[in-house]
């Protein structure tokens, strides 16, 4: 029997998440518009020297507690999740489940992120909540200085 991830079935939806949808949710957090978890469209950056530089002006789904938004960050293997967690407080964690390496989803409806691939489900902290995975998903430090937010995505 294979190790390799089996493919998603999902369909591709839109991760630009709105104001709105993070008023409405309990835990403070953005969510995608399907029940289930869905395809991340992140938005594209670059790093420069290892650390992205958002502009919080540019990413107004990033300007209030609750906003989150993924970013797939050139040279980074899988896409990065942005979530704002309270007034200048950040959470940047990676998308990439650490069992087999698929790109997990924020599920709006169970407030959580999942792997479409074998089930692992994980908390808005990234602690895993149901395997195989066994090891929380990555996290990356930030520093904001005055709107704009650095983030070290060197590995
Ligand atoms: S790759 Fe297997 S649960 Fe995520």
């Amino acid at each position: 029997m294979s190790d390799r991830p089996k493919p998603c079935a999902c369909t591709p939806i839109a991760t630009r998440l709105t104001r709105r949808a993070a008023l409405a949710t309990t835990t403070g957090l953005l969510a995608t518009a399907c029940a289930k978890a869905s395809r991340w469209e992140p938005s594209s950056v670059v790093a420069d020297g290892g650390v992205i530089e958002l502009d919080l002006n540019e990413h107004p789904s990033l300007a209030t507690p609750g906003g989150m938004e993924a970013f797939k960050v050139a040279g980074v293997r899988s896409p990065i999740l942005v979530m704002r967690i309270e007034n200048d407080a950040f959470r940047v964690l990676s998308l990439q489940c650490p069992h087999l390496g698929c790109t997990v989803r924020w599920n709006n409806g169970t407030q959580q992120l999942e792997c479409p691939c074998h089930g692992s489900t994980f908390d808005d902290v990234g602690r895993p909540t149901k395997g195989p995975a066994k090891r929380q998903l990555a996290s990356y430090r930030w520093q904001m200085t005055g709107t704009r937010l650095h983030i070290a995505v060197a590995t």
